[in-house]
């Protein structure tokens, strides 16, 4: 029997997937395919782990879900329901927060350019936090700032030169990077000095993510080293202490067979430096903010797909084609991600083959699965792509004008539409005439 049987809120029942006691070919039936399954059971388990590990065990703590990875108006609101802050990157992202009435305190502001347009947005709404990152960004904020007579908090997104154990698309810490104020001498003590001098921010700290679906906690320690000598800097040299530090997000999740690390591993050990490098040095402990996405969503959600042309190249290999691919899931082509899958109607593990599952895109690399083993699949299957609730959706696109599939939450025994499957009107709907 393969692994994906045992996957946790995954069940076979009769030979049929159930994903969150939901008969999966059932609901491939009622909501057409290809479709995004989403259970709010599984989003709500992660946030207890998370209170109950981090927010409850340490005061003055916060958890700022990370949108990139998956965001519409009723996953604000789960978010809300939660207790949990949200971290956006752009000004659809905050418009969506703001659509869902996310409440503006508890929304920080990221993104490596963030545009006039985007910033005005974010501080007339009031956004709790504007993570600065970089140098040019701090007079934009203040020139807005000076027109709307207002302040706002930030924090620098810091380089820590770190190198991550990931791809290396999704490594971000790294010195040669687009993301973040690099920590040359000249460039993060005069860009301190500007923000603790501005009349128009309140400095709180400093923030890093150094890269995703990562299991060695050494990286994010590495990373808070960095960050706390110059916390310490900043108080040898102007006087003024720190507020709080942002770690960032990037807790792995399984995909095909990774040993997913509970957050404690990651957490109880940089608590404990940052507890210990405060009474060292005789300052209050930062508030502390993680910035999760994946491990909070990535595994809760499943794509289910209908298989269409099936091609066997002799001696090469068989193509399973479905209908959907790179347009729903650009992971596999765009950083050779793994997934994996089961026949849902036929998820026995029996009689099965090594096959390549493709998508309908016009691109070669359009390849979703590179040789797994299935139940031999026929035309008109249900195949069922586990983990998938992380960076798949919100990377959609409609290349091909395919449209974008709807997305479907499950919770508590009742299924409902989240996001409506685009329709071809809906493609053509900007088009000019
Ligand atoms: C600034 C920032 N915070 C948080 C995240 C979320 O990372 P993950 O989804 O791996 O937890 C990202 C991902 O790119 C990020 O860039």
């Amino acid at each position: 029997m393969k692994n994906t049987i045992k996957r946790e809120n995954v069940t076979i029942n009769d030979g049929v997937l159930f994903f969150d006691g939901f008969n999966t070919v059932e609901l491939a039936d009622k909501y057409n395919t290809p479709l995004y399954v989403i259970s709010k059971n599984c989003i709500k388990n992660k946030c207890s782990e998370l209170k109950n590990k981090f927010l409850n065990k340490y005061d003055n703590t916060r958890v700022a879900y990370a949108g990139k990875a998956f965001l519409n108006i009723q996953m604000c609101k789960i978010i809300e329901e939660e207790g949990l802050c949200l971290d956006v990157v752009s000004g659809g992202e905050l418009y969506t927060a703001i659509k869902a009435g996310f409440p503006a305190e508890k929304i920080e502001f990221n993104g490596n350019n963030k545009t006039n347009e985007e910033l005005e947005l974010a501080i007339d709404y009031g956004v709790g936090r504007i993570i600065v990152d970089g140098t040019t960004e701090l007079s934009k904020i203040e020139s807005i700032c000076a027109n709307k007579n207002k302040t706002v908090k930030i924090l620098y997104r810091i380089t820590p030169g770190v190198k991550t154990h990931t791809h290396d698309y999704i490594s971000t810490g790294k010195k040669d990077s687009k993301f973040g104020i690099p920590l040359d001498e000249d460039v993060i003590y005069k860009a301190i000095k500007e923000a603790i001098s501005s009349q128009y921010v309140e400095f709180l700290g400093f923030h890093f993510h150094i890269g995703s679906q990562l299991f060695d906690n050494h990286s994010h320690l590495a990373a808070l080293e960095t960050s706390l000598k110059l916390v310490k800097e900043t108080k040898l040299r102007y006087n003024y202490s720190i507020l709080e530090l942002n770690l960032g997000g990037g807790f792995g999740i399984c995909y095909t067979d990774e040993i997913v690390k509970p957050y404690s591993y990651f957490l109880d050990p940089l608590m404990k430096r940052i507890q210990e490098f405060s009474d060292e040095i005789g300052l209050k402990r930062p508030a502390v903010v993680i910035e999760p996405g994946r491990s909070i969503i990535g595994e809760a959600g499943i794509t289910l797909y209908r298989v269409g042309a099936i091609k066997a190249i002799k001696n090469i290999r068989k193509y399973i084609a479905v209908d959907g691919g790179m347009t729903d899931n650009i992971r596999p082509a765009l950083y050779d991600a793994r997934y994996d899958a089961v026949i849902a109607n036929r998820a026995t593990g029996d009689n099965t083959e090594v096959v390549t599952v493709c998508g309908k895109c016009c691109e070669t690399g359009d390849v979703l699965i590179k040789d797994i083993e299935l139940a031999t699949p026929k035309e008109g299957d249900v195949l069922a792509v586990f983990s998938t609730g992380a960076y798949c959706y919100s990377m959609a696109s409609n290349y091909n004008r395919n449209p974008i599939p709807a997305v479907v939450l499950l919770d508590n025994g009742i299924s409902s539409i989240m996001v409506q499957r685009q329709s071809y009107e809906d493609i053509i709907s900007l088009d000019v005439i």
